[in-house]
Formats: structure tokens, sequence, C-alpha cells
């Protein structure tokens, strides 16, 4: 059997055969199928890209249906259990776990580009002391990119190699940062004789102790969340640095335009809400009653549902395992049981069966970070940290991709056929929706 669909179009009665790759046709192809010679041929219409594939990428997998998640073949279960979030990043972007000696050089340069310039410190007093950290975020890594004018060189290998390292490196330095100015403490300096997770905890929570001592559960708690959230295809976020940096924008503002897409509360933001909601449910008897609000449609049930995953989110899985050995360290999070009780009152609940909605990797992330001492507006800023990795690797692979070009999707037009201009007092008032 041929690999090619055939298209009659019924306008003009001719036949179109197309080949079929991959289990996709090339929306290009479509442009020869036309009405009559001026017609300028027949386009798809995917409003967000419910059933595009945008690129081919040989980085992340997922199985919705399923409910599997691979980062370059291996299943996120196998990483989150034995490897390190600065292998994972590595294995995004090389596309082969290290050997011993490349995972040491690989740490080490890491280790030795976390700090910044000390104008992001005097730059952070110029937000309010209320300031949410990922606005913060945003605005710093897209501040960084003045620091490193040559990164622009975004056609050079080199030059991307040092400006990946050098953002992995700075993420929780900025990260931490922005947390010590929202709560009114002293910048601490990264200590290089910690880990990853170590030092960024250092930088968090270290006050007058000559030297901090990262508890070794919640140092490989926040390990594993970051192996969790390095990368997960293309989400929002990874779209949006993709698409910025199509237009060659050094990676700095392509990562800024990403963790922008990340802050929205229906992607990186929802873990926050789930804290908020959590919150406003109050009670484990104030349940039915909101899921009775979610099933009207007056509010979603937030940290459920998501584009791919019509299962179980993989990651849900593990970091539902993970909370049990936090909360034996911080003590349990009061929010759990009603966590505990939505989730099994959801997934027994015919409107949530039906449209395939369970817990995604937000439902319980949340918990778990504040049980560390995160505020909520914290959380997104820990998903940032890791899925940098991913950003770096998705807009690298657009950059080496002969296929790819400047981002420019097309539209149907539906707006007014040409009209003339007419004065102002001419015009009647209210005619503008
Ligand atoms: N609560 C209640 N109903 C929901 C929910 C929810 N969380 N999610 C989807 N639905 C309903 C929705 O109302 C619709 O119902 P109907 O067919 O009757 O109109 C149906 O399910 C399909 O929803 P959709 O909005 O068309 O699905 P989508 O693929 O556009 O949205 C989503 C995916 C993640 C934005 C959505 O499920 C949602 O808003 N979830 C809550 C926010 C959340 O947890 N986001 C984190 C996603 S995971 C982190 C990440 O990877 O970014």
């Amino acid at each position: 059997m041929a690999d090619t669909l055939t298209i009659i179009d019924n306008r003009t009665g001719k036949q179109y055969e197309l080949a079929i790759t991959d289990g996709t046709i090339r929306a290009l192809d479509l442009r020869q199928i036309k009405a009559d010679a001026e017609d300028f041929g027949l386009m798809a219409y995917d409003p967000a890209y419910m059933n595009t594939a945008s690129c081919r990428s040989a980085i992340t997998l997922i199985d919705g249906d399923k409910g599997i998640l691979r980062y370059r073949g291996y299943p996120i279960e196998q990483l989150a259990e034995h490897s390190t979030f600065q292998e994972v990043a590595y294995l995004l972007l090389k596309g082969e776990l290290p050997s011993e000696g490349e995972y040491k050089a690989w740490v080490n340069e890491i280790t030795h580009h976390t700090y910044v310039h000390e104008y992001v410190n005097r730059a952070m007093d110029g937000f309010l002391y209320d300031a949410h950290m990922m606005g913060k975020l945003v605005t710093f890594l897209a501040a960084l990119s003045t620091f490193y004018p040559k990164s622009k060189a975004v056609r050079d290998a080199r030059t991307r190699d040092e400006h990946i390292v050098k953002i992995i490196a700075k993420m929780p330095t900025l990260a931490a940062w922005c947390f010590r100015h929202s709560t009114g403490r002293p910048y601490i300096y990264p200590d290089n004789s910690l880990s990853y997770c170590g030092n960024f905890l250092n930088m968090l929570f270290r006050m007058g102790e000559p030297k901090y001592d990262p508890d070794p559960v919640l140092e490989r708690a926040l390990d594993v969340l970051f192996i969790l959230h390095a990368d997960h295809e293309q989400n929002c976020s990874a779209s949006a640095a993709r698409a910025v940096g199509s237009s060659e924008s050094d990676p700095y503002c392509s990562l800024a335009a990403a963790a922008a897409a990340l802050y929205g509360p229906l992607h990186g933001g929802a873990n926050e809400a789930v804290l908020r909601m959590l919150k406003q449910i109050g009670s484990v008897k104030n349940i039915p009653s909101f899921i009775e609000g979610c099933k009207d449609g007056s509010q979603r049930l937030m940290g459920f549902g998501h584009r791919v995953y019509k299962n179980y989110d993989p990651r849900a899985k593990i970091i539902k395992e993970l909370a049990h050995q936090v909360f034996a360290v911080t003590g349990k999070n009061p929010y759990l049981d009603i966590a505990l009780e939505l989730e099994k009152i959801a997934l027994d609940d015919e409107y949530f069966i039906k449209r395939k909605l369970y817990p995604n990797v937000d439902f319980y992330s949340g918990l778990i970070y504040q049980a560390m001492g995160f505020p909520v507006e914290m959380f997104p800023v820990l998903f940032a940290i890791p899925r940098a990795a991913g950003w770096l690797a998705q807009w690298q692979e657009m950059l080496v991709d002969p296929e790819q070009r400047i981002a420019r999707p097309r539209q149907v037009y539906i707006g007014a056929d040409v009209r003339d201009y007419v004065a102002i007092d001419k015009r009647g008032a209210g005619s503008a929706s």
C-alpha cells in the first residue's frame, strides 16, 4: 500500500496525490490545490495548533494516550530514579548520556558559571518589594542578553554551547535572588562546593550559618522535580522559544519569551493556581460543591487535564510518591488531604472520565514546594529553572534544522472588505466592538 493520500477537490473535480511521511502530510503540498488560477491555494486552518506538527524533533517523546514520557528514548521513570538533573540536561542538549569524564567536565563547567553580574543585584532594587518573582525572572533573563551581546551569533555552534552553559548555570542564581529580594533577605552568592540543587537551596535559604548544609532528602527531591520538568516537547513555552529564536534572537531573549509563556496559569503557572484552589476549597467537605462548579464550567479543576495526556501524567505519579518522602522531613502539607480526596472524587466522576481529565504534573508539585518553604509566587520560577534545559535543546534543534525558517503562520482573513476612510466628525459613536 502506497504511503499517499488521494484528495478529490469537489470544486474542480481534480484529483491530487499527497505523500504521507511519518503520519503527516506536508501542509505546503495543499497549496497546489486551487479552485481557479487566481486562487492562493488550500491551507490548513488549525487554531492553537491542535493537529499541526511544527517540527521534526528527536528530543522528547510523549504518548498521551498511554501516559508515556521519554527524553531521547529514556523513560522518565528511569531517569527520575537513576539520573541527575545535570546529566538529563546534557542528554537533552547533546542527544546521549555523558561518559563519566564528559559528565565531570559538564558539571565543572556549569559550576563555574553560576555567578551573575553585580548589576543584576543593583537592578533588582528597581522592582517593587511585592513584584511577582516570575515577572522578575523573565526580566532578568532578557536583561542577560545585554550583558552578553556576543550571544547573538546564534549560527555559531561554539557560541551557542558557551551560552547554553551560562544559562543553565545562572538560572538558579537568578531565581534565588528573585526570591531573596521578595523576602527582603541579603543575596547569597553561589557555593561551588555544593551540588546544583544543594547550591540552589543554599542561595535560597542560608542565613547566619557560615556554611549551608542542604538536607539530602530535599536536595534529591528538588533534583528529581527538575528532571521531571526539564522538557515536554512542543508545549506553549517551547514553541515560544522556537518561534522567537527563529528570528535569530539571542538565547537570553528567546528564553525570556519562553519563560513569559510559562508564566500563564494554563501552563507553568498552574501549580500556583492549584495551591490557590486548595486554599479556596479549604476543607474536604467543600469538595463536592467545588466539583459541581468545575462541571458547570464556572471554574476549572487546576492541575487536571492536558492537551496531550489523555491518561495519568507519568510525572504526576512520580511526584505523588516523592511528596511522601518530602513530607517525612518537612511535616505533611495540610492541603494534602484535600488534594487526595479531590483526585479520588474527580477520577470517579463521569464528567472527568468522559473528557479523559487526569492529574497533571502540577497537581502535587505545588504541595511539595510549599512544604519546602516556597511561597506560591516561586512555583513557576521553580518550573522555569530546569525547563531552561529543554527550551535550549528545542531552540538549538530549531536553529540547526535546515528546513526551519522564521516562524510565520498564515491567517484566514475575516475582516472588512476594502472601504474608504471616514473623517472623525462624520463617524457615529459605538461602532467599534
Ligand atoms: N477542569 C474542568 N474541566 C476541564 C479541565 C479542568 N481542569 N480541563 C479541561 N476541561 C474540560 C473543558 O471544559 C472541555 O469541556 P467541554 O468539551 O465540555 O467544553 C474539555 O475538558 C476539553 O478541554 P479543553 O480546554 O478544550 O482542553 P485543552 O487541551 O485546550 O486544555 C488544559 C488543556 C491543560 C489547558 C486544560 O485541561 C486546563 O485548563 N487545565 C487546568 C490548568 C492546568 O492544570 N494546566 C497545567 C497543564 S500541565 C503543565 C504543562 O505542561 O504546561
